[in-house]
């Protein structure tokens, strides 16, 4: 039965232990995937990267990169959520996006090339750190798609900023300009899901009307 909105908030949580022996189908992952795709993100622009790693060895590899936290281990697979700070260029994100975009909606060449100049006169006016800020920002967005997105499937996750983006790096023969920003193990969980601890809806909500 299709779960409720409310049931796959509730059922996701920051898994900790994850059932080693249950893997979770390769047509599922793979529209967890392909969903977490349809993610927002500023001028659409995806500055993003997802790097899956299903393998035993680069799991135990990266373990160390990310504290040993033992859910790198334990989960199934392993998706490594990487910012873009290559925006600029031919290869560069905008661009690239531009020349999709172009295609999807069959735009002029001078709407593209306004449409470019809007996002790069925005994004390029800045610097390498805020660029690195705003990429990661749009990871986040996605970090989150991807985890409500395994929940819907019965698929357990935990987000994790805890690891050293340089180690992970090197583990991954990653270049410079992609940027390990979020970590999230998915598998089955090995564990019983702890209480929720949140603070109440008039704290944090603030209704103007
Ligand atoms: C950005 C971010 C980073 C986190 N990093 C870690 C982490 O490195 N290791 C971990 O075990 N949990 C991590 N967590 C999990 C949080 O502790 C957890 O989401 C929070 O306590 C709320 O619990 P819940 O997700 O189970 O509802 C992280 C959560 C977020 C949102």
């Amino acid at each position: 039965m299709d779960k409720s909105m409310r049931e796959v908030m509730e059922f996701r949580f920051a898994c900790k232990h994850f059932d080693t022996e249950k893997k979770i189908d390769v047509d599922v992952l793979h529209e967890i995937l392909d969903l977490t795709r349809l993610s927002p993100s500023s001028y659409g622009v995806q500055p993003w990267k997802f790097i899956v790693v299903e393998t035993e060895d680069l799991k135990k590899a990266l373990a160390p990169a990310c504290y040993n936290q033992p859910q790198i281990t334990e989960a199934c697979c392993v998706v490594v959520m990487c910012a873009r700070t290559d925006l600029a260029g031919d290869n560069g994100a905008i661009h690239q996006h531009v020349l999709k975009s172009k295609e999807d909606f069959g735009n002029s060449d001078e709407k593209s090339a306004a449409f470019e100049n809007m996002i790069s006169t925005s994004l390029l006016s800045r610097s390498s750190q805020e660029i690195k800020a705003w990429s990661q920002k749009q990871v986040y967005l996605a970090g989150m798609s991807l985890m409500i997105i395994a929940a819907e499937k019965g698929v357990d996750s935990c987000p994790m900023e805890g690891f050293e983006p340089a180690k992970v790096s090197e583990v991954l023969g990653l270049s410079e300009d992609l940027v390990p920003s979020l970590i999230i193990p998915l598998g089955y969980r090995n564990m019983e899901q702890p209480k929720k601890t949140r603070r109440e809806f008039a704290d944090i909500i603030e209704e103007r009307k």
